[in-house]
């Protein structure tokens, strides 16, 4: 019998506005988005800011999270993310905040602008449009056009690499550029296995999706995938439309751990994602192996996904992806369309401004 996830024709007709089409082209809009400022001039050089701090919601947030997981052993100074109306007190105009909005008409986001603005940061802003780019224009702050067509979540190749140009151009990435490429070239791998057409049995993102169907996911991120941790949590949230959970090592060993402790009835329909990383620091690494024995001990189904490659923004990329091809096939699995997002619109229509 055919798996449900290799009846191709029936995964289009409900993929209404082709989420896995666009998860497939993750690798050529990554090499897009390092062109994208190719004969612009984004007025910043290798000033020495004291901080970078990236505003956005949601899926236009999750691009500055990436960057902050990659260079965090690197960067000589700090990266942060702010999701919030108001930005942290110490941006001032040795900052440099890059606002994020896909739309351009976030409100927390375009509140943010407005405050850096008035704190004299050295703004960027990256945007398909909207009121951020009326804004931008108007207050002739440099603006990154971000092509058209995406659900914000889906444009995450032109968010972080976009991004990445910008911390490169302030000098953030001198040593490890170089991971631009190999991280392609898996991606690229990974989607020979994982597209559409890939059947079930050799396509690890269609056997998680189907092992996890029924299942409430608690994601665990090895060190360095924090984000990408957070990511699967939203993406099985908005694509797949279940609840999900996520959470990163080491920190869950001093809290996650204990939900081990629940009631068994409950916890039959817990699956446990541990996203592991073959360069994990020793000491974490041995007590991933002891989580791992005893969550399979309780939880419902264990699932691990190990990273590829050898750099850290590869590991980081690879297990990104491979979470946005389940998420996808988990939300056609529940007969649902990937990208509608008619919850968030309601929310967002009920803004006060
Ligand atoms: O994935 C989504 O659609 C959301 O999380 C949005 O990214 C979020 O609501 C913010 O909107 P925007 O990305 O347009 O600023």
């Amino acid at each position: 019998m055919v798996h449900p996830l290799d009846d191709v024709t029936l995964l289009k007709q409900l993929d209404k506005n082709e989420m896995l089409k666009v998860i497939e082209a993750f690798p050529e809009n990554s090499l897009n988005a390092l062109k994208i400022f190719d004969g612009y001039d984004l007025k910043v050089n290798k000033k020495t800011f004291r901080n970078i701090v990236i505003a956005g919601m949601g899926g236009s947030a999750i691009g500055g999270t990436l960057l902050r997981d990659w260079l965090q052993p690197t960067s000589p100074i700090p990266i942060s993310i702010s999701k919030n109306y108001s930005l942290p007190a110490y941006v001032n105009e040795d900052t440099l905040l890059m606002a994020v909005s896909y739309s351009g008409n976030t409100e927390e986001t375009l509140s943010a602008l407005v405050e850096a603005k008035k704190r004299q940061a050295t703004i960027i802003t990256f945007t398909s449009g909207g009121n951020m780019a009326k804004y931008a224009n108007q207050e002739e702050i440099p603006c990154v056009k971000l092509p058209v067509g995406f659900q914000p979540r889906a444009a995450i190749p032109y968010q972080f690499f976009s991004l990445a140009v910008v911390a490169r151009k302030v000098g953030l990435v001198e040593g490890t550029w170089s991971e631009v490429d190999e991280s392609i070239k898996i991606l690229r791998k990974l989607r020979s296995e994982m597209n559409i057409e890939s059947p079930y049995d050799r396509n690890m993102a269609k056997q998680i999706a189907s092992q996890l169907r029924g299942y409430i996911p608690l994601i665990y991120g090895s060190s360095i995938h924090e984000g990408v941790a957070y990511r699967w949590n939203t993406q099985i949230n908005e694509n797949s439309k279940i609840p999900a959970g996520s959470n990163n090592f080491p920190e869950a060993f001093h809290n996650a751990v204990m939900a081990s402790e629940a009631d068994a009835v409950l916890l039959k329909h817990v699956c446990a994602i541990l996203l592991t990383d073959p360069y994990e620091q020793a000491e974490t690494a041995a007590k991933i192996q002891r989580f791992r024995d005893i969550m399979s001990r309780r939880f419902g189904r264990l699932i691990e996904v190990s990273a590829f490659g050898k750099a850290r923004l590869s590991r980081i990329m690879s297990s990104l992806y491979i979470g946005d091809f389940v998420s996808a096939y988990l939300g056609l699995l529940n007969g649902k369309d990937p990208s509608s997002i008619d919850s968030i619109n309601e929310l967002k229509r009920s803004n006060l401004g």
